[in-house]
């Protein structure tokens, strides 16, 4: 063990799981493998429990509303969500909510959603404006925020003294990475890429700003925000969660990285679970992916001498050709098959190459027993930008495979869910003061824990 400050790198690779490792499966892929998955950073960051109180207690929500939520950057839209001026979305989180708008020289500032006046909200909805007008009594800012109207001005000469520095509206700080439009309330924050440092990099190749949302699924679920965030952290669950996907899921042996403010789990697809007991036969895991029932034949036969997962790479290229062109034939099959999950701290996982996931998650209003899961699908496109599609919105009865444009994730999905408010249930009523993980398999939870305990205890005396 590398002591490496407060973190230990584990080396080279102690208590892993029996199989074929990622990086061999990379050793053996058909077309040159990028840097970005070469990269290796497992880190030991302790084995102590993570308090239950975290969990299930409303003091820990309000230190997360106080310390995290007002202080962190956080994904609050993506671009082409807001293409034109004038272009807003109503940003929610905890009991805060933010306009974020887009403004007549293309940049993006985002306000706190509250009238200077009485303070009722300004929007209650996403939209389109050319002012941002209060519908209570008309008060009117541009939108870069300066005051314009205030219906009988002869009432407020108070106001016109103070417009300049009391009635513009306050801003956030916003910062663009990938698409993705970031705010943070706190003024004295550091800058957005300096935050999220290296994954910046990390994702150059594949070009998340060049997407377009084909599908956006919102669904309300019964746990706090960070059981539902972790039950998408680790591959560990899948064995007993989704087993019908252990032939031809990598699970055990993923491969879990930790940096900074960003960190990933790889699990490798066509390739079996170590924890299964039997053999699987190449044909086996492309009938198990393509979910061919057993007397059906499989649309794709795997020749002799050749592997499951180079032929659906192959297949993959030919879909993504159309949206990507001939770039897929120097993309790696990892890149086409694999799930590349990465975290950016709190709450946003984008998900690297062709999977084209993003999760957001968050607590649902105000309460803490309840959250947001969002999924996002980001396709590649070629020629004219797609429009966005329509958000859905599931409510807490509603199962996900309501939600039809997910396709076969759906599914996966929903017995994700299933899990959640037992989770939830079960750290109300155990008798055990915290939560035990896995050593390497789970390190995306701790670190987590670990990074939300260090911002909670930042010292921010002297700020807003
Ligand atoms: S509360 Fe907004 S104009 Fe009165
Ligand atoms: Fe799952």
């Amino acid at each position: 063990m590398v002591n490496n400050g407060c973190m230990t790198t584990l080396e080279p690779r102690p208590a892993r799981s029996p199989g074929v490792s990622y990086q061999e499966l990379l050793d053996a892929d058909t077309h040159p493998v990028p840097a970005v998955l070469r990269l290796e950073s497992p880190l030991y960051l302790g084995d102590t429990d993570i308090p239950v109180e975290r969990y299930i207690s409303r003091e820990w929500h309000e230190i997360e509303k106080e310390r995290l939520w007002s202080r962190v950057w956080q994904f609050a839209c993506r671009e082409e969500q807001i293409p034109d001026a004038g272009d807003y979305i109503v940003y929610d989180i905890t009991n805060q909510s933010y306009i974020v708008v887009r403004q007549d020289d293309g940049s993006i500032k985002a306000y706190p959603n509250a009238c200077l006046h009485r303070g009722r909200r300004l929007k209650d909805y996403d939209g389109h404006c050319s002012e941002i007008r209060c519908p209570f009594h008309g008060f009117s800012w541009a939108l870069e925020g300066h005051l314009t109207d205030v219906p009988a001005q002869w009432d407020f000469p108070h106001v016109e003294e103070r417009r300049e520095e009391d009635f513009h509206l306050p801003e956030c700080q916003v910062g663009t990475w990938a698409g993705f439009v970031f705010i943070n309330p706190d003024p004295q924050c550091e800058p957005l890429s300096d935050f999220l440092g290296g994954i910046q990099e990390q994702f150059e190749i594949w070009k998340l700003e060049d997407r377009f949302i084909e599908a956006h699924v919102t669904k309300i679920i019964g746990a706090n925000w960070k059981i539902a965030q972790e039950a998408f952290s680790e591959a560990y669950h899948v064995n007993a969660t989704h087993p019908q996907i252990l032939p031809y899921l990598a699970d055990t042996n993923s491969q879990v990285d930790v940096w900074e403010n960003y960190s990933r789990v790889i699990t490798a697809g066509l390739s079996t679970s170590p924890l299964l007991w039997y053999d699987v036969s190449e044909d086996d895991m492309m009938r198990g992916m393509l979910d061919v029932r057993v007397d059906q034949d499989s649309p794709i036969k795997i020749p002799a001498g050749q592997t499951a997962r180079a032929v659906a790479s192959a297949s993959a290229r030919d879909r993504w050709r159309s949206a990507v062109g001939d770039r897929v034939d120097s993309m790696s099959d990892s890149e086409m098959m694999d799930s590349i999950d990465y975290t950016i701290f709190p709450n946003l996982h984008p998900w690297g190459a062709f999977n084209r996931i993003v999760y957001r998650f968050r607590p649902n209003g105000d309460d803490h027993r309840s959250s947001i899961m969002e999924v996002f699908f980001l396709s590649p496109f070629s020629g004219k930008r797609p429009p966005n599609a329509k958000r859905r919105d599931l409510a807490i009865d509603e199962p996900f495979t309501n939600a039809t444009e997910l396709g076969m994730l759906a599914k996966v999905f929903q017995q994700d869910v299933f899990n959640m408010s037992k989770v939830q249930a079960g750290l109300e009523t155990t008798w055990k003061p915290g939560v035990t993980l896995a050593n390497y398999q789970e390190v995306k939870v701790r670190w987590l824990h670990k990074l939300l305990g260090e911002f909670v205890n930042k010292d921010f005396t002297g700020r807003r």
